[in-house]
């Protein structure tokens, strides 16, 4: 008992220790002589944020291919701060820092409000969250006991600050509270060299440097919240102009030379947003009671949705504001896998314990991203939605060459309605809670979404759109999907049949294009090209008829010119034709797929297959016998119907 008590005592000291360990405490004097060995200490609200965000590393996008297919080769940096934590908000991310660096180097941004708009459930509370955390790194120099944390050399008097500014080579800006006046001439006689400076750390919990402020209602809400107040206990000791009786604990008070965050602003009455107009503009806020206004530096950033933000904008009356803002939209994901990443992300950090069948989490992304797409006239959603996921979609034979960037140009506020992300993780949650079972598969959620959406929707369209998309799109899709999985676990040595395959194709192809004949490499016998061979992998994709020559010498050619380049060919390296020795191994296995999965008619013979194939399932692709069992009585009801 002893022993562990000891233990715990360590702890507990080793941690006090290196907290109190090199925090400066020290005069103002002292703080000089550090300024002066470390100029870059000294620095706005803006600058410091940035600076610990940048600390963490920024990179150029380094996948290539994600860069070309995603952004259009458009180029901008990759914070690290934000990887591992939030997905396909590259863009936003970009112009959250952009705002910020213009912001740090003092420019008009520096006077102004961040907004993040967007819908529920889009990122914007935990993008903050992360923003503000970020902060929580860093330690900061300020005036001891005054409670706006004010910058020390806010007491050299403007007279002087020239010459302070030329030899520390810092900015000085604003000026003493009225509290920390007030010490200063108490105190210290207004002898400001004596003045006690201290370093402490940003923490939202301990209110230095970082405040949140919630929306309030108009019966509740008082501005005291954002300014301080008067301690009117204190008013019968001091006179009413005394700074004594100010209580500056409001959270541009506190969230001075950090952070102010405005949660859901515009859910709170106008009068009450007026403290921004200042705060940014002038960089000084109202004091309570009759004091001169108090000088505030720091990032003011606020979020909200859209239809607050139309409801807002719409009055005029509220330009002031409006005029003081950098609005920048959050949308939801439209790539479908950066949206699977994001519940990746929340199970791994849930108590979560059960298996996740493959394909699941795909399957509800995609549910969750077609219904944030806008219709085309350029293709059907589901091929938008791999287009908008880097994926090539093959109609006839080739590639369909839709541009990613005039789809989007088509529709440029897509993402910012549809289903949300904790729509999704709710009904992830409500499959494995309705079944009682250890295990969820794509089975299971499609059945949890569309009961999400039959009871939960209430927009009578929306509800019948996303009822469409999961019974057709998804649900087909998914079969699909499932139908290529259980043809790979019953051919045998799949890739190297697929290799095989296409190297005889390539073979065949290239000997019909060039009008020669084909040379067998052992026996060095020459023969025609086989014509059925080709025909039969051609017709997995549709091509038939007068196309073939087409595509016969836009295959060579392809391959020709890849090899020609020293890149690497296999049976992946063309979709058109991936996609058609796939479906010729899946037609294949079709007959003996159906017969095979069906319960009731399996031999032993039969059963012998099914489970071998049940364990490749469950080896190589990361199923459990359970899951396993649950997607193949779904394939056998569901599938190979029409041979
Ligand atoms: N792109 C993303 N990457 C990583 N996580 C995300 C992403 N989008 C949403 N999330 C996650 O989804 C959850 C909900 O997001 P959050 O609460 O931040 O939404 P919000 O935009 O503030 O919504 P609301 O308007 O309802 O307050 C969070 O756990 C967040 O981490
Ligand atoms: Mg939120």
């Amino acid at each position: 008992m002893g022993s562990k008590k000891q233990k715990f005592l360590d702890l507990i000291k080793i941690q006090r220790n290196n907290k109190t360990a090199e925090k400066f405490d020290g005069t103002f004097l002292d703080y000089l002589a550090v300024v002066e060995k470390n100029p870059g200490l000294v620095k706005s609200g803006h600058k410091r944020l940035y600076d610990v965000i940048v600390g963490h590393g920024v990179n150029p996008l380094e996948d290539e291919e994600r860069k070309r297919k995603i952004f259009g080769n458009d180029t901008f940096d990759i914070y690290s701060y934000f990887e591992g934590e939030f997905f396909g908000m590259e863009r936003v991310i970009a112009k959250t820092m952009r705002f910020l660096r213009s912001a740090s180097l003092r420019g008009e941004e520096s006077r102004q409000v961040l907004l993040l708009m967007g819908p529920v459930g889009a990122g914007k509370s935990a993008m903050v969250e992360h923003i503000k955390a970020a902060l929580e790194q860093d330690v900061y120099y300020h005036l001891k006991n005054d409670p706006q944390r004010g910058e020390p050399l806010q007491l050299i008097p403007r007279s002087l600050r020239p010459k302070f500014e030329k030899i520390l080579n810092v900015k000085i800006e604003g000026d003493l509270s009225p509290v920390a006046r007030q010490i200063l001439l108490d105190d210290y006689e207004g002898i400001y060299e004596d003045f006690p400076v201290v370093e402490s750390t940003f923490s939202q919990r301990g209110r230095r440097g970082i405040a949140s402020v919630p929306p309030m209602d108009a019966n509740s809400q008082d501005v005291s919240v954002l300014i301080g107040s008067e301690d009117i206990s204190k008013l019968d000791k001091y006179s009413d102009d005394d700074p004594r009786i100010l209580s500056l604990n409001g959270a541009f008070n506190v969230g001075n030379r950090g952070i102010v965050e405005l949660v859901e602003v515009f859910k709170n009455e106008i009068e009450f947003l007026h403290t921004i107009i200042t705060a940014t503009q002038e960089k000084r806020i109202p004091s309570p009671g009759k004091h001169d206004m108090i000088h505030f530096d720091g990032v003011i950033l606020a979020h909200c949705n859209e239809s607050e933000w139309n409801k807002f904008r719409s009055e005029h009356t509220n330009e002031a504001i409006l005029d003081r803002i950098v609005k920048i939209n959050v949308p939801y994901v439209l790539e479908l896998d950066q949206e699977i990443k994001i519940y990746e992300k929340q199970l791994g950090r849930s108590d979560f314990v059960a298996h996740i069948a493959p394909h699941t989490l795909r399957v509800a992304s995609m549910f969750s991203v077609l219904s944030r797409l806008h219709h085309t006239q350029k293709c059907d959603l589901l091929t938008k939605m791999k287009i908008y996921n880097g994926e090539e979609v093959i109609e006839k034979g080739r590639v369909k060459n839709i541009d990613i960037k005039d789809l989007r140009e088509e529709s440029r506020y897509e993402g910012m309605s549809g289903i949300s992300t904790r729509f999704i993780m709710k009904a992830i949650d409500n499959a494995l809670a309705d079944s009682k079972k250890a295990y969820i598969t794509p089975v299971s959620v499609i059945s949890a979404l569309t009961r999400q959406v039959q009871e939960q929707l209430i927009d009578e369209e929306f509800r019948q759109h996303c009822l469409e998309i999961i019974q057709k799109m998804v649900r087909e899709e998914y079969l699909r999907m499932l139908e290529n999985e259980i043809a790979k676990a019953f051919v045998t040595a799949y890739e190297e049949q697929a290799q095989t395959l296409f190297n005889s194709y390539l073979d065949n192809a290239e000997a019909h294009t060039t009008h020669q004949r084909l040379k067998d490499k052992i026996t060095s016998e020459e023969r025609e090209p086989d014509e059925r061979f080709m025909r039969a992998i051609e017709e997995q994709i549709g091509i038939t008829g007068s196309s073939r020559d087409g595509f016969r010498s836009d295959v060579t050619a392809y391959m020709f010119a890849k090899m020609r380049r020293r890149e690497k060919v296999d049976f992946r390296s063309y979709e058109p034709l991936k996609e058609a020795i796939e479906n010729y191994l899946i037609a294949s296995v079709k007959d003996m797929a159906r017969i095979v999965t069906k319960s009731i008619s399996r031999d032993d013979d039969q059963q012998k297959k099914y489970s071998e194939m049940v364990q490749t399932m469950i080896d190589e692709y990361g199923y459990t016998a359970e899951s396993a069992e649950e997607v193949l009585t779904f394939a056998s009801n569901n599938l190979w119907r029409d041979s």
